[in-house]
């Protein structure tokens, strides 16, 4: 049995501004049981829809979301979010600001009624799950962000569902501590084996986390599968460039009966009609700079033993990786492309 099934949903808001907007059209997918699945999606494609969709928090207009084997939304079903086994993380944390920790992570088990000994108990557990036992008695407003995050967190295990939904949890962090906390997630999704549902925007971060990613583009889903696979293999010029291929649209040219596309000094022969355009998708680490003319590198940036190089050339911007040091800002190379994509 598929762990979670979201059938055909589709959502439209309807607001005096805009009048009606259709969020969500369509999308389906699967995830099974402790899978960590990630939806990737630029701002407004629709995810915290979705996720509130699947928390029991709105309702849909057509389709069906299945939770272990139960509709537990429909047009005509909408199971209370506490019916449905799952507890949800917001960018927001939403903490009770006049409660200790211990309080906050507490509050849930409190609702649910469960007798005061066990309540410590568990709460003791998951603060130790979470390395957060010295904090028990501080009140939100003492700690980091990413303690923060962590009680957050704490708050939504500690009920032990069987689902975590997960709102782009790491986007009001330090940058310095998003990766740690990025391994914190990940350690303790695999130590609870939960099964975890979560969003985000940040292509680095879907990366890291994901079992399973899907690619979420206006309300629809735009590729689903293997991380690797889907950096590896986009299937649209959307997926791809939004995991940071360049994604270019040159013209067939034809010389000596044989058709070629031609990027600055670069030309390669491919097969199409004369005047025909053509999409292609090349990584940054699939080209290569040398001294020359064809290109103006507008900016360099380095990170760690890597260095982007921002290209501007041939009516076109493009980024390369360079391991080289000798590249500078306002200086002129040529390029060699060692492996790109054809979009049909
Ligand atoms: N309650 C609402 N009423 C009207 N429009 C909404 C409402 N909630 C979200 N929207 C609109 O739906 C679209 C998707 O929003 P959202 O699901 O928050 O996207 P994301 O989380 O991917 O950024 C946006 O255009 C947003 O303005
Ligand atoms: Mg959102």
């Amino acid at each position: 049995m598929t762990f979670l099934k979201v059938k055909e949903i589709y959502k439209t808001y309807r607001s005096g501004l805009r009048g009606k907007v259709e969020v969500l059209k369509g999308i389906s997918f699967d995830v099974e049981e402790g899978e960590f699945f990630v939806i990737l999606g630029p701002s407004g494609c629709g995810k915290s829809t979705l996720l509130n969709l699947i928390a029991g928090l709105e309702k849909p207009d057509r389709g069906e979301i299945i939770l272990k084997g139960r509709v537990v939304s429909s047009p005509r079903v909408c199971v209370p979010p506490h019916e449905r086994d799952l507890s949800m993380v917001f960018q927001s944390y939403a903490l009770y600001p006049h409660m200790t920790v211990y309080g906050n992570i507490e509050f849930p088990l409190k609702m649910a009624k469960v007798d005061k000994k066990e309540r410590e108990r568990r709460v003791r557990e998951v603060a130790e799950l979470l390395r957060i036992s010295h904090l028990l008695n501080s009140k939100p407003s003492e700690l980091s962000g990413g303690e923060r995050q962590r009680v957050a967190l704490g708050r939504a295990l500690v009920k032990k569902p069987s689902l975590i939904l997960m709102d782009e949890p790491l986007s009001n962090i330090d940058a310095s501590l998003r990766q740690e906390m990025r391994l914190e997630i990940k350690r303790i999704q695999r130590e609870t084996r939960t099964t975890f549902l979560y969003v985000t925007h940040d292509q680095i971060e879907a990366m890291a986390l994901a079992d399973k990613l899907m690619i979420m583009r206006e309300g629809r889903a735009e590729q689903i599968g293997d991380p690797a696979e889907v950096y590896k293999n986009p299937e649209t010029p959307f997926v791809a460039s939004f995991l940071g291929m360049n994604v270019i649209s040159r013209k067939v040219l034809l010389k000596d009966g044989r058709t070629y596309i031609r990027l600055g000094n670069w030309e390669c022969y491919v097969e199409g009609q004369e005047g025909e355009e053509i999409v292609i998708g090349i990584r940054p680490e699939y080209i290569s700079l040398r001294r020359g003319k064809s290109f103006v590198i507008t900016s360099v940036e380095r990170i760690g033993n890597e260095t982007l190089v921002y290209l501007e050339g041939d009516g076109v911007r493009l980024v390369a990786k360079e391991k080289g040091g000798y590249v500078t800002e306002g200086g002129r190379v040529d390029i060699a492309v060692y492996k790109f994509k054809i979009f049909l």
